[in-house]
Protein backbone atom coordinates (compact mmCIF):
# COMPACT_ATOMS: atom_id res chain seq x y z
CA UNK A 1 0.00 0.00 0.00
CA UNK A 2 1.48 3.30 -0.82
CA UNK A 3 2.43 5.84 1.58
CA UNK A 4 2.85 9.75 1.24
CA UNK A 5 5.95 11.75 2.96
CA UNK A 6 6.14 14.86 3.52
CA UNK A 7 9.14 16.54 4.57
CA UNK A 8 8.07 19.72 6.65
CA UNK A 9 7.69 22.74 7.33
CA UNK A 10 7.65 24.17 3.93
CA UNK A 11 5.75 27.63 2.62
CA UNK A 12 3.36 26.86 -0.23
CA UNK A 13 4.18 29.60 -3.23
CA UNK A 14 3.48 29.20 -7.19
CA UNK A 15 0.06 28.50 -9.05
CA UNK A 16 -1.85 25.89 -8.89
CA UNK A 17 -5.29 24.40 -11.90
CA UNK A 18 -8.42 22.78 -10.01
CA UNK A 19 -9.22 19.92 -11.54
CA UNK A 20 -13.10 18.96 -12.26
CA UNK A 21 -15.76 18.33 -9.79
CA UNK A 22 -15.58 14.14 -8.81
CA UNK A 23 -19.09 15.08 -6.98
CA UNK A 24 -20.20 15.90 -10.17
CA UNK A 25 -18.88 13.77 -12.45
CA UNK A 26 -19.88 10.53 -10.53
CA UNK A 27 -23.59 11.45 -11.18
CA UNK A 28 -23.24 12.28 -14.72
CA UNK A 29 -21.53 8.91 -15.25
CA UNK A 30 -24.64 7.46 -13.59
CA UNK A 31 -26.80 9.06 -16.08
CA UNK A 32 -25.00 8.02 -19.11
CA UNK A 33 -27.05 4.74 -18.37
CA UNK A 34 -30.06 6.56 -19.98
CA UNK A 35 -28.49 8.45 -22.43
CA UNK A 36 -28.77 7.43 -26.29
CA UNK A 37 -26.18 8.27 -28.31
CA UNK A 38 -22.59 9.57 -28.16
CA UNK A 39 -21.85 11.45 -25.11
CA UNK A 40 -18.97 13.15 -23.89
CA UNK A 41 -17.74 14.59 -20.67
CA UNK A 42 -14.81 17.43 -20.27
CA UNK A 43 -12.55 18.01 -17.16
CA UNK A 44 -13.19 14.75 -15.90
CA UNK A 45 -10.99 13.83 -13.11
CA UNK A 46 -8.83 10.95 -13.16
CA UNK A 47 -9.22 9.78 -9.89
CA UNK A 48 -9.82 6.47 -8.30
CA UNK A 49 -13.81 6.80 -7.77
CA UNK A 50 -14.11 7.82 -11.44
CA UNK A 51 -12.04 4.64 -12.71
CA UNK A 52 -14.51 2.55 -9.89
CA UNK A 53 -17.65 4.32 -11.76
CA UNK A 54 -16.08 3.16 -15.24
CA UNK A 55 -15.61 -0.34 -13.75
CA UNK A 56 -19.20 -0.04 -12.28
CA UNK A 57 -20.79 1.29 -15.67
CA UNK A 58 -18.23 -1.64 -17.43
CA UNK A 59 -20.35 -4.19 -15.22
CA UNK A 60 -23.58 -2.54 -16.29
CA UNK A 61 -22.77 -3.50 -19.70
CA UNK A 62 -21.12 -0.11 -21.16
CA UNK A 63 -17.95 -0.85 -21.85
CA UNK A 64 -17.07 1.66 -24.42
CA UNK A 65 -16.10 4.21 -21.95
CA UNK A 66 -12.76 6.01 -22.45
CA UNK A 67 -11.10 8.55 -20.02
CA UNK A 68 -8.37 10.71 -21.81
CA UNK A 69 -6.41 13.50 -20.92
CA UNK A 70 -9.34 14.77 -19.17
CA UNK A 71 -12.09 13.75 -21.27
CA UNK A 72 -14.55 10.93 -20.81
CA UNK A 73 -16.26 9.52 -23.92
CA UNK A 74 -19.60 6.65 -24.06
CA UNK A 75 -20.44 5.54 -27.88
CA UNK A 76 -23.83 5.29 -26.51
CA UNK A 77 -24.26 1.47 -25.73
CA UNK A 78 -27.21 0.43 -23.30
CA UNK A 79 -26.70 -1.11 -20.26
CA UNK A 80 -27.43 -4.70 -20.28
CA UNK A 81 -27.57 -5.73 -16.73
CA UNK A 82 -29.57 -4.45 -14.14
CA UNK A 83 -27.20 -5.62 -11.16
CA UNK A 84 -24.44 -3.76 -8.94
CA UNK A 85 -22.60 -6.48 -6.94
CA UNK A 86 -21.43 -6.02 -3.88
CA UNK A 87 -17.99 -5.88 -4.79
CA UNK A 88 -18.12 -2.72 -6.87
CA UNK A 89 -20.93 -1.02 -4.32
CA UNK A 90 -18.32 -1.32 -1.34
CA UNK A 91 -15.53 0.34 -2.83
CA UNK A 92 -17.79 3.60 -3.86
CA UNK A 93 -21.06 4.49 -2.05
CA UNK A 94 -21.93 6.61 -5.09
CA UNK A 95 -22.53 3.39 -6.72
CA UNK A 96 -26.01 4.04 -5.46
CA UNK A 97 -26.44 6.69 -8.04
CA UNK A 98 -26.85 3.66 -10.50
CA UNK A 99 -30.08 2.55 -8.60
CA UNK A 100 -32.35 5.76 -10.41
CA UNK A 101 -31.14 5.75 -14.06
CA UNK A 102 -30.63 1.86 -14.09
CA UNK A 103 -34.54 1.52 -13.15
CA UNK A 104 -35.40 3.92 -15.16
CA UNK A 105 -33.83 3.12 -18.67
CA UNK A 106 -34.64 -0.83 -17.97
CA UNK A 107 -37.63 -0.90 -15.70
CA UNK A 108 -35.48 -2.81 -13.14
CA UNK A 109 -32.19 -2.57 -11.07
CA UNK A 110 -30.59 -4.71 -8.23
CA UNK A 111 -27.59 -2.81 -6.45
CA UNK A 112 -26.06 -3.78 -2.90
CA UNK A 113 -26.72 -1.38 -0.07
CA UNK A 114 -23.74 0.71 0.70
CA UNK A 115 -23.90 0.00 3.99
CA UNK A 116 -21.87 1.95 6.72
CA UNK A 117 -18.44 3.46 6.17
CA UNK A 118 -16.14 4.98 7.96
CA UNK A 119 -17.70 8.28 8.53
CA UNK A 120 -21.23 7.23 9.65
CA UNK A 121 -24.20 4.89 8.63
CA UNK A 122 -25.33 7.28 5.56
CA UNK A 123 -28.76 5.27 4.97
CA UNK A 124 -30.28 5.31 2.09
CA UNK A 125 -33.95 5.48 2.68
CA UNK A 126 -35.10 8.77 1.25
CA UNK A 127 -33.47 7.07 -2.12
CA UNK A 128 -36.04 4.50 -1.47
CA UNK A 129 -38.75 6.06 -0.32
CA UNK A 130 -38.83 8.89 -2.61
CA UNK A 131 -38.88 6.10 -5.51
CA UNK A 132 -41.48 4.29 -4.08
CA UNK A 133 -43.80 7.46 -4.41
CA UNK A 134 -42.97 7.32 -8.54
CA UNK A 135 -44.67 3.85 -8.35
CA UNK A 136 -41.60 1.99 -8.00
CA UNK A 137 -41.78 -1.57 -5.98
CA UNK A 138 -38.31 -1.59 -3.95
CA UNK A 139 -37.24 -4.79 -1.52
CA UNK A 140 -34.48 -4.92 0.16
CA UNK A 141 -33.21 -8.65 -0.18
CA UNK A 142 -30.19 -10.86 1.26
CA UNK A 143 -28.20 -6.83 1.18
CA UNK A 144 -29.18 -5.86 -2.17
CA UNK A 145 -32.00 -2.87 -3.28
CA UNK A 146 -34.07 -4.91 -5.81
CA UNK A 147 -36.22 -2.50 -7.47
CA UNK A 148 -38.36 -2.73 -10.63
CA UNK A 149 -40.96 -0.31 -11.96
CA UNK A 150 -41.72 -0.35 -16.08
CA UNK A 151 -43.78 2.85 -16.00
CA UNK A 152 -42.85 5.01 -13.46
CA UNK A 153 -44.91 8.30 -12.71
CA UNK A 154 -44.07 12.22 -11.89
CA UNK A 155 -45.19 12.82 -7.98
CA UNK A 156 -44.26 15.24 -5.93
CA UNK A 157 -41.99 14.40 -3.24
CA UNK A 158 -40.57 16.26 -0.20
CA UNK A 159 -37.16 15.00 1.67
CA UNK A 160 -36.98 15.00 4.89
CA UNK A 161 -33.83 15.69 4.94
CA UNK A 162 -30.97 17.41 2.27
CA UNK A 163 -29.59 14.65 0.47
CA UNK A 164 -26.96 14.98 -2.31
CA UNK A 165 -27.19 11.74 -4.14
CA UNK A 166 -30.77 11.34 -2.99
CA UNK A 167 -31.98 14.52 -5.02
CA UNK A 168 -29.40 13.59 -7.84
CA UNK A 169 -30.76 10.03 -8.08
CA UNK A 170 -34.19 11.34 -8.31
CA UNK A 171 -33.60 13.94 -10.56
CA UNK A 172 -32.53 11.09 -12.66
CA UNK A 173 -35.00 8.72 -12.76
CA UNK A 174 -37.86 11.83 -12.85
CA UNK A 175 -36.14 12.57 -16.21
CA UNK A 176 -37.43 9.14 -17.86
CA UNK A 177 -40.73 8.96 -16.01
CA UNK A 178 -44.19 9.49 -17.13
CA UNK A 179 -45.11 13.38 -16.17
CA UNK A 180 -44.32 16.16 -13.86
CA UNK A 181 -42.43 15.50 -10.31
CA UNK A 182 -41.76 17.89 -7.96
CA UNK A 183 -38.67 17.61 -5.76
CA UNK A 184 -38.94 19.63 -2.42
CA UNK A 185 -36.24 20.36 0.35
CA UNK A 186 -33.76 19.51 -2.22
CA UNK A 187 -29.65 19.23 -1.56
CA UNK A 188 -28.44 22.79 -3.53
CA UNK A 189 -24.90 21.33 -4.12
CA UNK A 190 -23.72 22.97 -6.94
CA UNK A 191 -23.06 19.38 -8.19
CA UNK A 192 -26.62 19.07 -8.54
CA UNK A 193 -27.03 21.81 -10.56
CA UNK A 194 -24.36 20.51 -12.83
CA UNK A 195 -25.70 17.16 -13.17
CA UNK A 196 -29.39 18.90 -13.91
CA UNK A 197 -27.50 21.41 -16.87
CA UNK A 198 -25.94 18.12 -18.16
CA UNK A 199 -28.96 16.07 -18.25
CA UNK A 200 -31.24 19.35 -19.93
CA UNK A 201 -28.10 19.65 -22.88
CA UNK A 202 -28.93 15.70 -23.05
CA UNK A 203 -32.97 16.99 -23.60
CA UNK A 204 -34.36 16.03 -20.38
CA UNK A 205 -36.67 19.53 -18.57
CA UNK A 206 -35.40 20.15 -15.42
CA UNK A 207 -36.35 23.34 -13.68
CA UNK A 208 -34.77 24.99 -10.51
CA UNK A 209 -31.55 22.68 -9.34
CA UNK A 210 -29.32 23.98 -7.06
CA UNK A 211 -32.65 25.19 -5.33
CA UNK A 212 -34.70 24.04 -3.30
CA UNK A 213 -37.56 23.51 -5.57
CA UNK A 214 -36.92 21.12 -8.15
CA UNK A 215 -39.34 20.21 -11.17
CA UNK A 216 -38.94 17.85 -13.45
CA UNK A 217 -40.92 17.08 -16.44
CA UNK A 218 -40.36 13.21 -17.80
CA UNK A 219 -39.37 13.01 -21.43
CA UNK A 220 -39.13 9.97 -23.57
CA UNK A 221 -35.70 9.64 -24.36
CA UNK A 222 -32.07 11.58 -23.78
CA UNK A 223 -29.91 11.84 -26.33
CA UNK A 224 -26.17 11.95 -26.06
CA UNK A 225 -24.16 15.58 -25.74
CA UNK A 226 -20.55 17.23 -24.97
CA UNK A 227 -20.96 18.44 -20.75
CA UNK A 228 -17.58 20.46 -19.43
CA UNK A 229 -17.44 19.16 -15.48
CA UNK A 230 -17.41 22.15 -12.59
CA UNK A 231 -14.51 22.66 -11.04
CA UNK A 232 -13.72 20.74 -7.81
CA UNK A 233 -14.74 22.96 -4.85
CA UNK A 234 -13.37 21.06 -2.30
CA UNK A 235 -9.37 20.42 -3.66
CA UNK A 236 -9.92 23.93 -4.46
CA UNK A 237 -10.46 24.73 -0.63
CA UNK A 238 -7.98 22.53 0.14
CA UNK A 239 -5.48 24.20 -1.33
CA UNK A 240 -6.31 27.42 -0.08
CA UNK A 241 -6.29 25.92 3.43
CA UNK A 242 -3.06 24.37 2.82
CA UNK A 243 -1.47 27.50 1.58
CA UNK A 244 -2.82 29.23 5.13
CA UNK A 245 -1.61 26.80 7.20
CA UNK A 246 2.52 27.42 5.93
CA UNK A 247 1.77 30.72 5.76
CA UNK A 248 2.09 30.74 1.94
CA UNK A 249 1.39 32.52 -0.87
CA UNK A 250 -0.33 30.94 -4.09
CA UNK A 251 -2.71 31.42 -6.66
CA UNK A 252 -5.62 29.01 -7.16
CA UNK A 253 -6.63 28.54 -10.79
CA UNK A 254 -10.05 27.33 -12.86
CA UNK A 255 -11.77 27.31 -9.50
CA UNK A 256 -15.28 28.61 -9.03
CA UNK A 257 -14.75 31.55 -6.21
CA UNK A 258 -18.98 31.33 -6.33
CA UNK A 259 -18.94 27.65 -5.12
CA UNK A 260 -16.50 28.48 -2.25
CA UNK A 261 -18.47 31.77 -0.77
CA UNK A 262 -18.83 29.99 3.02
CA UNK A 263 -15.33 28.72 3.18
CA UNK A 264 -13.97 32.45 1.75
CA UNK A 265 -15.88 34.16 4.27
CA UNK A 266 -14.56 31.86 7.16
CA UNK A 267 -10.82 32.04 6.17
CA UNK A 268 -11.24 35.99 5.69
CA UNK A 269 -12.51 35.98 9.49
CA UNK A 270 -9.00 33.96 10.75
CA UNK A 271 -7.12 36.80 9.14
CA UNK A 272 -6.32 34.62 5.79
CA UNK A 273 -5.77 37.52 2.88
CA UNK A 274 -7.64 36.59 -0.23
CA UNK A 275 -8.10 37.64 -3.28
CA UNK A 276 -11.10 36.82 -6.21
CA UNK A 277 -9.96 37.70 -10.04
CA UNK A 278 -12.69 35.70 -12.24
CA UNK A 279 -12.07 32.31 -11.75
CA UNK A 280 -8.80 32.51 -9.42
CA UNK A 281 -7.88 32.95 -5.86
CA UNK A 282 -5.14 34.28 -4.53
CA UNK A 283 -4.11 33.93 -0.98
CA UNK A 284 -1.23 36.27 -0.14
CA UNK A 285 1.53 35.33 3.08
CA UNK A 286 0.13 36.89 6.06
CA UNK A 287 0.80 37.47 9.93
CA UNK A 288 -0.61 34.93 12.55
CA UNK A 289 -4.44 33.63 12.19
CA UNK A 290 -7.12 33.82 14.80
CA UNK A 291 -9.28 31.13 15.54
CA UNK A 292 -12.86 30.87 14.17
CA UNK A 293 -15.81 28.80 15.11
CA UNK A 294 -17.14 26.77 12.10
CA UNK A 295 -20.29 24.00 11.60
CA UNK A 296 -20.38 22.35 8.58
CA UNK A 297 -24.27 22.33 7.09
CA UNK A 298 -25.59 21.59 3.08
CA UNK A 299 -24.77 24.14 1.04
CA UNK A 300 -24.21 26.89 0.97
CA UNK A 301 -22.36 26.84 4.34
CA UNK A 302 -19.59 25.43 5.13
CA UNK A 303 -18.86 21.66 3.37
CA UNK A 304 -18.29 18.85 6.04
CA UNK A 305 -16.02 17.78 3.73
CA UNK A 306 -13.67 20.93 4.09
CA UNK A 307 -14.13 20.22 8.10
CA UNK A 308 -10.88 17.85 8.27
CA UNK A 309 -8.53 20.03 6.55
CA UNK A 310 -9.94 23.25 8.44
CA UNK A 311 -8.87 21.66 11.70
CA UNK A 312 -5.57 21.22 10.97
CA UNK A 313 -5.58 24.92 9.64
CA UNK A 314 -7.20 25.81 12.94
CA UNK A 315 -3.89 24.52 14.82
CA UNK A 316 -1.89 26.90 13.84
CA UNK A 317 -4.59 30.02 14.70
CA UNK A 318 -4.39 31.97 17.99
CA UNK A 319 -7.50 31.21 20.12
CA UNK A 320 -10.14 27.96 20.46
CA UNK A 321 -11.86 26.78 17.66
CA UNK A 322 -15.16 25.44 17.90
CA UNK A 323 -15.86 23.06 15.48
CA UNK A 324 -19.19 21.55 14.79
CA UNK A 325 -20.25 18.29 12.43
CA UNK A 326 -23.73 18.40 11.47
CA UNK A 327 -24.02 16.15 8.81
CA UNK A 328 -22.12 13.04 9.34
CA UNK A 329 -22.31 11.38 13.00
CA UNK A 330 -18.78 10.05 13.13
CA UNK A 331 -16.63 12.34 11.14
CA UNK A 332 -14.08 13.41 13.88
CA UNK A 333 -11.69 10.20 12.86
CA UNK A 334 -8.71 12.76 12.12
CA UNK A 335 -8.19 14.04 15.53
CA UNK A 336 -6.79 11.16 16.72
CA UNK A 337 -3.83 11.75 14.23
CA UNK A 338 -3.65 15.34 14.68
CA UNK A 339 -3.09 15.07 18.51
CA UNK A 340 -0.54 12.57 17.76
CA UNK A 341 1.27 15.46 15.90
CA UNK A 342 1.09 17.59 18.97
CA UNK A 343 -2.72 19.68 18.27
CA UNK A 344 -5.22 20.65 21.20
CA UNK A 345 -7.77 19.20 20.64
CA UNK A 346 -10.70 18.38 22.64
CA UNK A 347 -14.61 16.27 21.76
CA UNK A 348 -17.59 16.82 23.09
CA UNK A 349 -20.21 15.55 21.10
CA UNK A 350 -20.50 16.57 17.60
CA UNK A 351 -17.76 19.88 18.54
CA UNK A 352 -14.45 19.38 18.48
CA UNK A 353 -12.56 22.47 20.31
CA UNK A 354 -9.10 23.30 18.67
CA UNK A 355 -6.85 25.14 21.19
CA UNK A 356 -3.45 27.43 18.83
CA UNK A 357 -1.27 27.53 18.20
CA UNK A 358 -0.42 24.70 18.80
CA UNK A 359 3.28 23.31 16.43
CA UNK A 360 2.87 20.17 14.98
CA UNK A 361 5.72 18.32 14.60
CA UNK A 362 5.99 15.01 11.66
CA UNK A 363 4.60 11.77 12.75
CA UNK A 364 3.48 8.32 11.26
CA UNK A 365 -0.52 8.84 10.84
CA UNK A 366 -2.96 6.92 8.88
CA UNK A 367 -5.68 8.16 6.53
CA UNK A 368 -9.32 7.20 7.56
CA UNK A 369 -10.90 8.09 4.86
CA UNK A 370 -10.52 10.69 1.29
CA UNK A 371 -10.93 13.72 3.55
CA UNK A 372 -9.09 12.78 6.74
CA UNK A 373 -6.22 12.00 4.37
CA UNK A 374 -6.12 16.02 2.70
CA UNK A 375 -6.48 17.06 6.35
CA UNK A 376 -3.33 14.83 7.10
CA UNK A 377 -1.38 16.34 4.21
CA UNK A 378 -2.11 20.00 5.70
CA UNK A 379 -0.96 18.97 8.83
CA UNK A 380 2.45 17.60 7.46
CA UNK A 381 3.01 20.48 5.41
CA UNK A 382 2.93 22.58 8.47
CA UNK A 383 4.68 20.45 11.04
CA UNK A 384 8.54 20.40 12.17
CA UNK A 385 10.05 16.75 10.63
CA UNK A 386 9.13 13.68 8.73
CA UNK A 387 4.87 12.83 8.46
CA UNK A 388 4.66 9.38 6.53
CA UNK A 389 1.11 9.17 5.70
CA UNK A 390 0.03 5.08 5.23
CA UNK A 391 -3.11 4.35 3.27
CA UNK A 392 -2.85 6.67 0.73
CA UNK A 393 -5.48 5.11 -1.33
CA UNK A 394 -7.97 7.29 0.76
CA UNK A 395 -6.64 10.29 -1.25
CA UNK A 396 -6.12 8.71 -4.42
CA UNK A 397 -10.07 8.32 -4.27
CA UNK A 398 -10.72 11.95 -5.41
CA UNK A 399 -7.42 14.25 -5.48
CA UNK A 400 -6.31 14.11 -9.21
CA UNK A 401 -2.51 13.84 -9.45
CA UNK A 402 -1.99 15.36 -5.86
CA UNK A 403 1.43 14.72 -5.04
CA UNK A 404 2.82 16.71 -8.35
CA UNK A 405 0.29 19.34 -7.57
CA UNK A 406 1.73 20.07 -4.44
CA UNK A 407 5.26 19.51 -5.65
CA UNK A 408 4.33 22.43 -7.99
CA UNK A 409 4.00 24.69 -5.01
CA UNK A 410 6.97 23.74 -3.46
CA UNK A 411 6.12 21.03 -0.96
CA UNK A 412 8.65 18.24 -0.17
CA UNK A 413 6.37 15.83 -0.65
CA UNK A 414 6.44 12.19 -2.12
CA UNK A 415 4.75 9.10 -2.84
CA UNK A 416 6.16 5.86 -0.96
CA UNK A 417 5.60 2.89 -3.35
CA UNK A 418 4.28 -0.20 -1.96
C1 LIG B 1 -22.48 13.55 -0.83
C2 LIG B 1 -21.06 13.69 -1.29
C3 LIG B 1 -20.11 13.67 -0.09
C4 LIG B 1 -20.51 14.75 0.91
C5 LIG B 1 -21.99 14.64 1.24
C6 LIG B 1 -22.49 15.80 2.09
C7 LIG B 1 -21.10 12.65 -3.47
C8 LIG B 1 -20.72 11.51 -4.34
N1 LIG B 1 -20.76 12.57 -2.19
O1 LIG B 1 -22.62 12.29 -0.18
O2 LIG B 1 -18.79 13.93 -0.56
O3 LIG B 1 -19.77 14.59 2.09
O4 LIG B 1 -22.79 14.63 0.05
O5 LIG B 1 -22.22 17.01 1.48
O6 LIG B 1 -21.68 13.62 -3.94
N2 LIG B 1 -29.13 10.60 4.69
C9 LIG B 1 -30.17 9.87 5.21
N3 LIG B 1 -30.91 9.10 4.35
C10 LIG B 1 -30.66 9.06 3.00
C11 LIG B 1 -29.60 9.82 2.49
C12 LIG B 1 -28.84 10.60 3.36
O7 LIG B 1 -30.42 9.89 6.41
O8 LIG B 1 -31.38 8.36 2.28
C13 LIG B 1 -28.28 11.42 5.60
C14 LIG B 1 -26.84 10.99 5.64
O9 LIG B 1 -26.62 9.93 6.56
C15 LIG B 1 -26.15 12.28 6.06
C16 LIG B 1 -26.99 13.36 5.37
O10 LIG B 1 -28.25 12.75 5.08
O11 LIG B 1 -26.23 12.45 7.45
C17 LIG B 1 -26.42 13.91 4.09
O12 LIG B 1 -26.02 12.83 3.27
P1 LIG B 1 -26.00 12.92 1.68
O13 LIG B 1 -26.15 14.33 1.24
O14 LIG B 1 -26.94 11.91 1.12
O15 LIG B 1 -24.51 12.45 1.37
P2 LIG B 1 -24.07 11.68 0.07
O16 LIG B 1 -24.97 12.05 -1.05
O17 LIG B 1 -23.86 10.24 0.37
Amino acid sequence: MDRIRIAGPCTLSGRVRVSGAKNAVLPEMAAMLMIDGPTRLTNVPDVHDVTTMIKVLGHLGMQDLELRDGVLTAAGCEPSEPEAPYDLVRKMRASILVLGPLLARLGRAKVSLPGGCAIGARPIDLHITALRQMGARIDIEHGYVVASGTRLRGAQIRFDKQTVTGTENIMMTASLADGRTVLRNCAQEPEVADLAAFLNACGARIEGAGGATVTIDGVDRLRGATHAVIPDRIEAGTFLMAAAATGGGITVEACRPDHLGAVIDTLRRCGVQLQEQGDAITVRPDGPLRAVDAKTLPYPEFPTDLQAQYMALMTRARGDARITETVFENRFMHVGELRRMGARIEVEGQTATVTGPAPLSGAPVMASDLRASACLIVAGLQAEGETMISRAYHIDRGYEHVVTKFRTLGARIERVRG
